[in-house]
């Protein structure tokens, strides 16, 4: 396994729901992609979220953030319903994502893309201002200053004024990350983050997730690195079929029969594992 830390997290206890994934199903056709998912994310946690190829957990990250709307169940973030909530108004709520293909603007240098993850209401005048004047005015400016702090963060401080187009895989995913932390988010959400990096891209990311974590972001990860899973996640969810078939620390997970089963059945369900 990539990524594996011989560190494994202790549950973290006592801080009050963030999120929760009530009954979730979601079908499409005659295909129950996601079926009676529950369960919740506390304040500070880092949740991961597995399965083998085919599982449902992009279905189920489309349905918490906002992408899709389930067939039938309750999305509930921060006390409020956001089942049917649009994507804006949930990431204008404190959600913010990754994707499992990098969605950058190509055209646009690093730091112009890392900005547009602020605030919506800040991301309007800047874009019409980049778009139509390209000129900075005084919340931009604002702006252009955290997300080079953003930029610092991940490393890539030096590479701002370059076309995102110039960068390897590796180092947009950092941008990705960077861009959804402009918002300030009260959780980070990302589908297979590692995917594509190689082992010293995954360990750096590793280390960098955890560190946000660790200064008290929540987190919720999709990946089908299970190492990297396990070295991160305070706990860890596990889909089949569509299905919740387990969820608890790191070590009771490896250690569950359904899991090894589920896994094992699928022919190692992914080349990465
Ligand atoms: N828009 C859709 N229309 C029809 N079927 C879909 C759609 N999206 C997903 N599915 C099906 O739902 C099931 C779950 O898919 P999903 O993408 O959620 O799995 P996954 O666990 O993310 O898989 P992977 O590990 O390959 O990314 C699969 O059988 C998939 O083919
Ligand atoms: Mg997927």
């Amino acid at each position: 396994m990539r990524g594996q830390s011989s560190e494994q997290r202790t549950p973290i206890v006592g801080t009050p729901e963030l999120m929760a994934i009530q009954g979730c199903m979601k079908r499409f056709g005659g295909l129950l992609a996601v079926d009676q998912v529950s369960f919740e994310v506390r304040q500070g946690e880092a949740i991961g979220l597995i399965g083998p190829n085919g599982a449902g957990k992009s279905t189920t990250f489309n349905l918490i953030t906002g992408v899709d709307t389930p067939t039938s169940g309750d999305i509930v973030f921060k006390q409020q319903n956001v089942t049917r909530q649009p994507l804006h108004k949930r990431s204008a709520m404190g959600m913010a994502r990754t994707f499992q293909i990098v969605r950058l603007f190509s055209g646009l240098t690093v730091l112009e893309n890392v900005m547009l993850g602020f605030h919506p209401q800040l991301v309007d005048g800047f874009l019409s201002s980049l778009l139509r004047f390209r000129r900075v005015v005084a919340d931009e400016r604002r702006c252009a200053k955290r997300a080079m702090e953003l930029l610092e963060f991940v490393g890539l401080a030096q590479r701002a004024h370059d076309l995102i187009s110039h960068l390897p895989h590796g180092q947009q995913r950092l941008v990705e990350i960077a861009r959804a932390l402009a918002s300030e988010p009260g959780i980070l959400l990302l589908d297979e983050p590692a995917a594509g990096l190689n082992d010293q891209e995954t360990a750096g990311l590793g280390r960098m997730l955890r560190q946000l974590n660790d200064g008290g972001l929540t987190i919720l990860i999709v990946e089908h690195d299970i190492g990297f899973i396990m070295g991160l996640c305070h706990r860890i969810v596990v889909l089949d079929h569509g299905a919740k078939i387990a969820e608890g620390d790191a070590a009771s997970i490896q250690s569950n029969p359904k899991v090894i089963e589920a896994y094992l059945g699928t022919g190692g369900a992914h080349a990465k594992n």
